[in-house]
C-alpha cells in the first residue's frame, strides 16, 4: 500500500498522507485538504466514510464480524469477565489486578447515593415521560450537584467525575423505573456486587427481601458487556463531539442519551417489542410483515434487522441469542411474541431480500427479548443499553479529552440561495 494518496482537482495534484491502524485498516489524512486546494471540502453524510478520530479502545471488523475491547475478543470478555472489570477495562485500558478493581468499586461504591433533591426533579416529571427524556435529563442535572466534575482539565476530577456517574447513574436508571411505577425509590446495598445491585434497586419490593437469581445476574452482566463500546456510533460520537467543547461528563453523556434514544439506534430495542406486539395484535401475519419491510412504498423497516457496520453477522447477536434461550428455558417463559420473533428469524435469514442486503437479526433483536422475559418494561429498554454503554461513553470522552482533540466542527456544502436583497413585508 502507498503511503500517500493523489488527489487532482482541475488539473493541480495534491498529496496526502495514507496511515494505517493497528489492524492494519487504512485512512487518508486530509488534515490539509482545505487548507491546500484553498476551500475543498469532501461530503460524507452519514459519515460512512470518515473517520472522526484515532483510537485505542474498541476494534470492530463489520465484515468478518470481529468485535474487540482493548484488543480482547467480545466473546472471551461476555464468557470470562464482568461488568465492573470490562468498565475499568475500556475507560484505563487494561484488564485490573483484583487491587485495582477492588479499589475502583470501593471508589465507585463510596459514591452510589445522589443528592435527595433529585427526587424533586423526578418527581417534576410526568408518569407518562419516556424514560430516556428522564434520564438524559437527570444525568445532566447531577452537574449542578457535582459542580467540579465540570474540570476537565485535571486528571484527578476526571477520574472522580467517572467513579461519580459509574455509581450514581444505576440509580437514576432503577429510580426512572420505579417512579413511572409508582414505587418507592430505593438506594440499593453496598455490600452487592455492582450487578447485583443494579437488579436490587430495579426490582426489590418493599416490603419484602430482593431474591437474587443468578440466571438474570448472568444475563445482565453478559447484556451490558455486550453494550459497553462499538467505537463511533452515533451516541458515542456525540459524547465525544460535545465534550470536544470541553463540557463536563455529564452533559456530555447526557446529550449521547438523547442520541442514543432515536430507533434507528438505541431506540430499536423498544421498537423492536413494540412492532412484535402489533404483529401480534394484527393476527400474527408474520409474511405480511416481510412484504412490508421489502415494499419500497412502505416506510415500514423489520426492526431489530440490518446494522450500519456488521454486514454479515453482529457477533454480539450470536451471544445474545445463546443467552436468551437460556433465560427462556430457565424462567420457563412462554410468550407468543417469542413465536413471531423466531417465525421473522428464520424467514429474514431464508429472504433473498434480507440475504443479499446482508441484514442479519441485530444485537437488539435478541436485547428486548430477554429484556422483557426478566420483566422489565419495553420503555425502559433503550436505558438498560445505555447503562451499559456508559463505560464505552467514559472511555472515548476521557481518550478524546487526554488526547487534546480540537473542538468537533464539521463543514458543510451550501446549497441555498445566493444573494438576494431583502424584500420588505408588503412585497412578499
Ligand atoms: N428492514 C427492511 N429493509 C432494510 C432494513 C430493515 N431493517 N435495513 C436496511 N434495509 C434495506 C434498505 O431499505 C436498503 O435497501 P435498498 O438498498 O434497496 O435501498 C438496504 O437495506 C441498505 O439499507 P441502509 O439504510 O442504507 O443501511 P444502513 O447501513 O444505512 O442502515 C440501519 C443500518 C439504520 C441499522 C438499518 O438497517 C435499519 O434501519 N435497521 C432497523 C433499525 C435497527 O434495528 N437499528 C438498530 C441498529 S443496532 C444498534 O444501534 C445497536
Amino acid at each position: 500500500m502507498s503511503d500517500k494518496a493523489i488527489l487532482e482537482i482541475n488539473g493541480e495534484k495534491y498529496e496526502f498522507p495514507v496511515i494505517t491502524g493497528t489492524e492494519n485498516e487504512v485512512a487518508i489524512d486530509i488534515k490539509a485538504l482545505r487548507g491546500s486546494t484553498k476551500g475543498v471540502i469532501t461530503l460524507d453524510p452519514g459519515y460512512k466514510n470518515t473517520g472522526s478520530c484515532e483510537s485505542a479502545i474498541t476494534f470492530l471488523d463489520g465484515e468478518k464480524g470481529i468485535l474487540r475491547y482493548r484488543g480482547y475478543s467480545i466473546e472471551e470478555l461476555a464468557e470470562k469477565a464482568d461488568f465492573l472489570e470490562v468498565a475499568y477495562l475500556l475507560i484505563f485500558g487494561e484488564l485490573p489486578t483484583q487491587e485495582q478493581l477492588d479499589k475502583f468499586h470501593a471508589d465507585i461504591k463510596s459514591h452510589s447515593v445522589v443528592d435527595d433533591d433529585i427526587k424533586k426533579i423526578l418527581d417534576a416529571f410526568p408518569k407518562s415521560a419516556h424514560p430516556m427524556g428522564v434520564l438524559a435529563s437527570l444525568t445532566s442535572a447531577l452537574t449542578a450537584f457535582n459542580p467540579t466534575s465540570v474540570n476537565v482539565d485535571s486528571e484527578e476530577e476526571m477520574y472522580n467525575a467517572i467513579v461519580r456517574i459509574l455509581g450514581k447513574f444505576p440509580i437514576l436508571v432503577a429510580w426512572t423505573m420505579r417512579k413511572k411505577h409508582g414505587m418507592p425509590l430505593d438506594y440499593g446495598s453496598s455490600s452487592l456486587g455492582y450487578v447485583e445491585n443494579i437488579l436490587q434497586m430495579m426490582f426489590k419490593n418493599p416490603t419484602s427481601d430482593y431474591e437474587q437469581n443468578p440466571i438474570l445476574i448472568n444475563a445482565l452482566d453478559k447484556l451490558l458487556i455486550l453494550h459497553a463500546d462499538h467505537e463511533q456510533n452515533c451516541s458515542t460520537s456525540t459524547v465525544r463531539i460535545t465534550g470536544s467543547s470541553h463540557a463536563g461528563l455529564f452533559v456530555s453523556l447526557a446529550a449521547g442519551i438523547s442520541a442514543l434514544w432515536g430507533p434507528l439506534h438505541g431506540g430499536a430495542n423498544q421498537a423492536v417489542l413494540e412492532m412484535l406486539e402489533a404483529i401480534k395484535e394484527d393476527g400474527g401475519d408474520t409474511k405480511k410483515y416481510m412484504a412490508k419491510a421489502k415494499d419500497k412504498n412502505d416506510p415500514f423497516r423489520l426492526m431489530g434487522f440490518g446494522h450500519r457496520v456488521y454486514k454479515n453477522f453482529d457477533p454480539r447477536a450470536k451471544i445474545i441469542k445463546v443467552a436468551a434461550n437460556e433465560v427462556l428455558s430457565d424462567l420457563g417463559v412462554e410468550d407468543p411474541i417469542l413465536d413471531i420473533a423466531r417465525g421473522l428469524e428464520k424467514e429474514a435469514l431464508e429472504d433473498p431480500y434480507f440475504v443479499d442486503r446482508k441484514l442479519y437479526p441485530n444485537v437488539d433483536f435478541y436485547s428486548g427479548i430477554i429484556y422483557r422475559a426478566m420483566g422489565i418494561p419495553v420503555e425502559m429498554f433503550t436505558v438498560m443499553f445505555a447503562l451499559g454503554r456508559l463505560p464505552g461513553w467514559i472511555a472515548q470522552w476521557r481518550e478524546m479529552r487526554l488526547r487534546k482533540e480540537p473542538i468537533g466542527r464539521p463543514r458543510q456544502l451550501y446549497t441555498g440561495e445566493t444573494y438576494r436583497p431583502f424584500k420588505s413585508i408588503e412585497k412578499r
